[in-house]
C-alpha cells in the first residue's frame, strides 16, 4: 500500500466499505480525504503512504494523553493476559465506577455504555422515564452523536439560519432515513437565549422530559456559554421537573478533572462522558443523581439499559489507566500551561504577518479562525471569518504535515518540541497562503 496515495486507498476500499470508510465523518473537512493510518505514536502518526504528522485531530478529541500511551498500552495487556472475558463486571468496572464518581460532580451513580452516541441514547430514555414525558429541548447546532432524536441541527452548518433567537428553530438535514414523527419530540432553541428557553417551558409545561445541551461546544470550533446560562436553565428544569444534561462526551477532561461542569460550577441531573475518559480506547458512561440513575433498576428495569459489550474491558482497563494519570497533582496545570502558551504563539504568528485571524481555545481544544480579527463568540459570527482562505491555510498545514480535521485538541504528549515543530510549519504556512 505504501506507494499508493490517499485517494489510491480511498477508491480500493470503496470496493468493500460504502464510501470507503467507516464513519462518514472521517472524510477530512478541508480536503476531503478519509486519512488512512498505519501507526501513531504521541502527538504523531503515520498515515498509509508513510508520510508523518503532528496530529491536532486527536481522533475528534480523545486521545488527551497521547497515541499509544505506555500505561494505556500496558493495562490493555493486563485484560488480555488475564483473558478476556466479555459479558462480566470485575473489580476493575467497580474501580473505575467509584473513580468517576468521585471525580465527576454529577456523578453519583454510573452506567457504561460503549460509545458517547449509546450515551446520549440512554440519557434521553433515562429522562423520558424518570418523568413520564416525551418532548426534550436541544440546542439549535449541538452534537450529540449519530442517534435519530437529536441528528437535525446538530452543527453550525445545519442551525436554522433564520432564526434571530427569538423563536424555536427549524429542524435542518434531520437526514433521510429518520422519520418526520420524531420531530413533535424534540423541541430546538438557540443557545445562551434565556428568553426563548422561558417561553418555549411555559408553552410546553408538563410536556418536557429533559433539556440536553454540550456544556463547551468544541465541535463547532470553541463556543462558550456561561454560568449564568447553565444556572438559570437549571433553576428552569427544578422548576418544571425536567431532568436536565450535560453532553460531555468531547468536553469532559479537557479543562480538568470535574469536567465543563466543574469549569463553570453547575452540576447537572445526568451527563454523558466518554473519547478521554479513556484515551480512545472505546467506553461511554451516563452519570448522574441516583435518584434518576435508579430508574434503571427501580425495581426492575422500568428503563432499560444493557448491551454484550457495555463495561467491556479493555475500555474500562484503559479508563482506570488514563483517569489515574489525569487525576495527577498539576497534570492539567502542566499541561495546559503548555497548551495556553501555544494558542498564544500561533497568534502571535498571525499578528506579525499582518494576517487577521482569532484563535478560539479552552483547555485542550482550540480553534483558528481567518480573516477576522474580531472573537466568534457566537454561531452568526461565523460569517465574518474567510473560508476560502482557511481551508487553503488548512490544506497547506496538511500537506506540510499537521493534521487538522473538525475539532482541535492538544494532548499531554505535545511537548515543547513538537509544539515548536508545528509553529514553525504554521508559520510557512502563513507564508505561503495569499490574504
Ligand atoms: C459532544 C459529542 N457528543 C456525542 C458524541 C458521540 O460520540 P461517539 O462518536 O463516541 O458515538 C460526540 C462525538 O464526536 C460528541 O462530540
Amino acid at each position: 500500500m505504501n506507494n499508493k496515495s490517499l485517494s489510491e486507498i480511498q477508491k480500493k476500499a470503496e470496493n468493500f466499505i460504502t464510501g470507503g470508510m467507516s464513519s462518514s465523518f472521517r472524510a477530512n473537512f478541508y480536503n476531503g480525504l478519509p486519512m488512512y493510518a498505519k501507526k501513531a505514536k504521541g502527538a504523531r502518526f503515520t498515515d498509509c503512504t508513510g508520510k508523518e504528522f503532528i496530529d491536532f485531530f486527536m481522533c475528534n478529541g480523545s486521545v488527551i494523553l497521547g497515541h499509544n500511551r505506555d500505561e494505556i498500552k500496558s493495562a490493555l495487556h493486563d485484560v488480555i493476559e488475564k483473558g478476556f472475558y466479555a459479558g462480566f463486571d470485575d473489580w476493575t468496572t467497580i474501580s473505575l465506577a467509584q473513580k468517576i464518581c468521585e471525580s465527576v460532580p454529577a456523578a453519583e451513580q454510573i452506567r457504561f455504555v460503549n460509545s458517547g452516541t449509546e450515551g446520549t441514547l440512554l440519557a434521553l430514555r433515562l429522562a423520558r422515564g424518570h418523568t413520564d414525558r416525551d418532548i426534550v429541548i436541544r440546542i439549535d447546532g449541538h452534537y450529540h452523536g449519530c442517534q435519530d432524536y437529536l441528528f437535525a441541527n446538530n452543527l453550525v452548518s445545519k442551525i436554522d439560519q433564520n432564526n434571530d433567537g427569538s423563536k424555536r428553530s427549524k429542524t435542518i438535514g434531520r437526514t433521510s432515513g429518520v422519520p418526520e414523527a420524531i420531530d413533535s419530540l424534540v423541541v430546538t432553541i438557540p443557545w445562551n437565549n434565556f428568553e426563548i428557553l422561558e417561553k418555549v417551558l411555559l408553552e410546553e409545561e408538563g410536556k418536557v422530559a429533559g433539556i440536553i445541551m454540550n456544556v463547551i461546544d468544541y465541535n463547532n470550533g470553541v463556543f462558550l456559554t456561561t454560568s449564568e446560562y447553565l444556572n438559570f436553565t437549571k433553576e428552569q428544569a427544578k422548576k418544571y421537573g425536567i431532568v436536565l444534561i450535560f453532553d460531555e462526551v468531547l468536553s469532559g477532561f479537557k479543562t480538568g478533572i470535574s469536567c465543563g461542569q466543574g469549569h463553570y460550577g453547575v452540576i447537572p441531573d445526568l451527563c454523558i462522558i466518554g473519547k478521554a475518559l479513556s484515551n480512545n480506547v472505546p467506553l461511554g458512561v451516563v452519570a448522574g443523581k441516583k435518584e434518576v440513575m435508579k430508574n434503571i433498576m427501580d425495581p426492575i428495569d422500568p428503563v432499560v439499559a444493557g448491551g454484550t459489550f457495555s463495561g467491556n474491558q479493555f475500555g474500562v482497563a484503559a479508563g482506570n489507566a488514563s483517569l489515574k494519570i489525569l487525576k495527577q497533582k498539576d497534570f492539567y496545570k502542566n499541561f495546559l500551561t503548555r497548551a495556553d502558551e501555544f494558542y498564544e504563539n500561533i497568534k502571535s504568528i498571525f499578528d506579525h504577518r499582518g494576517l487577521p485571524a482569532v484563535v478560539q481555545h479552552l483547555g485542550a481544544g482550540f480553534h483558528i479562525f481567518l480573516g477576522t480579527d474580531e472573537p466568534i463568540k457566537k454561531y452568526v459570527d461565523l460569517n465574518r471569518v474567510d473560508r476560502e482562505l482557511t481551508k487553503n491555510f488548512f490544506n497547506i498545514c496538511i500537506e506540510n504535515g499537521l493534521y487538522f480535521h473538525t475539532d482541535f485538541t492538544i494532548s499531554e504528549a505535545h511537548d515543547e518540541i513538537t509544539l515548536n515543530e508545528a509553529l514553525e510549519k504554521i508559520e510557512t504556512a502563513v507564508k505561503k497562503i495569499k490574504y
